[in-house]
């Protein structure tokens, strides 16, 4: 009779995990996840990516945005990712690796020089490109798709392997290298429609994929869109590659050079099958890409240890200080700083009091 309480409060205690304030790595990642605008807002980074077709590292005619190299600076982290070894995946080796062919283009330093400023003891640039997938796929979607983010992604301090495809690369080699990484051929498929939903293949960088005429003075570094709507996260690259219109799936589908026509090879090499399921809705290809972003985002070493999910904390204490005082009222403690309240849920424009 004794014993029943008891253990339900350990069940209890076992099955939640309940945010208990401070939790630096928590209230760090927590705060520049929902503090994107308004009270305590300072350092946030979404201005970098609004609007959605923002280019924050240079000049607006370069042809470039800032939302879809985050994303593609992900993918790149991730993809040479040995799940069976326990090694690689998102734990910001790409710092080291941008001087490789296969991560040929401007994203990755501008990304990672983006992010420096937000790394800190407790923020890691891994945990940062991951959450910058998270603000892009946020940001360049109405209503706002939200990705699960965890934190704890520790940075390598060396060069990882060899191995992210590349436009030339023949199909096989290419569900390899995923299939490493942990994603089967619908998965492979489905995160590179999801990925080429934003975006663009610039002359600049990919001269055999896109050719010189693609370049105009608004547009110097020669970018073309992957879909009719290169700034929203979107089925419709599915369905122009499917129905032969707009952009017909982008670059590396129609590309003049057959070699470097990477993602027809994909998305035929099962007759079409995956591309067809996710045309199915704009509800169905979000969900799986959710599901497949989240799966690539926590994709780490197996030394690495995740948090839970970060969810917006309604009741949150910011900048809290307990000090000692001594003046004319003599000794006393003095209590400061703010109480954030979340007057609306998080993905309706969270607002605070
Ligand atoms: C077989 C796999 C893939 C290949 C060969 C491939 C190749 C490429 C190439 C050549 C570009 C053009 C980059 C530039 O010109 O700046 C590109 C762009 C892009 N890729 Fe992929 N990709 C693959 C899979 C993915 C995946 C899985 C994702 C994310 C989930 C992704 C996200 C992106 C994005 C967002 C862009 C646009 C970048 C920008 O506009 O700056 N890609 N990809
Ligand atoms: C909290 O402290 C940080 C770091 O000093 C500062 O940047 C921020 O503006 C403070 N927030 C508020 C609401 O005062
Ligand atoms: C951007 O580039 C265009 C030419 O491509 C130039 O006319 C313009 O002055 C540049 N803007 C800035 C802010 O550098
Ligand atoms: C990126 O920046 C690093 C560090 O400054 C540099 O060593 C590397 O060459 C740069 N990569 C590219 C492609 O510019
Ligand atoms: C087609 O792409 C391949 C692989 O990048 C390259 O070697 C070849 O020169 C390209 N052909 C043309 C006509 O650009
Ligand atoms: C897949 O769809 C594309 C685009 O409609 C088409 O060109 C191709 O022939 C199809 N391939 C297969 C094997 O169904
Ligand atoms: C959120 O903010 C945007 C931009 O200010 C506005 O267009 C939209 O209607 C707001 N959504 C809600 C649910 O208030």
């Amino acid at each position: 009779m004794i014993l029943l309480p008891i253990i339900l409060i350990l069940l209890t205690g076992q099955s939640h995990s309940t945010y208990v304030w401070p939790n630096y790595l928590y209230d760090e990642l927590e705060h520049l996840l929902v503090d994107q605008e308004g009270f305590n807002s300072g350092a946030y980074f979404k201005r970098a990516i609004t609007p959605c077709t923002h280019y924050v590292n240079g000049n607006q005619t370069l042809g470039r945005m800032t939302a879809a190299q985050w994303l593609r600076t992900a993918f790149h982290d991730f993809a040479t990712a040995d799940v069976a070894a326990g090694t690689g995946g998102m734990d910001a080796s790409i710092g080291w690796e941008t001087d490789r062919p296969e991560n040929v283009g401007s994203a990755f330093n501008d990304s990672l020089s983006f992010f420096a400023p937000f790394v800190n003891q407790y923020v890691s640039m891994a945990d940062m490109i991951a959450l910058s997938v998270v603000t892009s796929v946020g940001v360049c979607s109405s209503p706002n798709i939200h990705i699960p983010f965890r934190g704890g992604r520790v940075d390598a301090s060396e060069a990882g392997a060899f191995g992210v495809p590349e436009p030339e690369t023949d199909i096989q080699t290419t569900l390899n290298q995923f299939a490493q990484a942990g994603f089967n051929q619908p998965d492979t498929i489905g995160l590179t429609a999801c990925g080429h939903t934003l975006g663009n293949v610039h002359h600049a960088g990919f001269p055999q994929v896109v050719g010189p005429e693609a370049v105009t003075p608004d547009n110097t570094g020669g970018g073309i869109h992957f879909d009719s709507t290169v700034d929203v996260f979107d089925v419709l690259v599915v369905n122009e590659y499917l129905e032969g219109t707009g952009q017909r799936g982008g670059p590396l589908v129609t590309s003049d050079n057959v070699t470097v026509r990477s993602d027809f090879r994909l998305y035929t090499s099962d007759n079409n099958l995956t591309m067809k399921g996710l045309s199915n809705s704009q509800e169905y290809f979000v969900s799986e890409c959710i599901s497949l972003m989240a799966r690539m985002l926590n994709t780490v070493p197996s030394s690495t240890t995740l948090s839970a999910v970060i969810d917006p904390v309604d009741v949150k204490p910011v900048n809290i200080t307990l000090d000692f005082m001594e003046d004319e009222y003599g000794p006393h403690i003095v209590f400061a700083g703010y109480i954030r309240l979340l007057s609306t849920a998080f993905t309706e424009n969270a607002t605070v009091k």
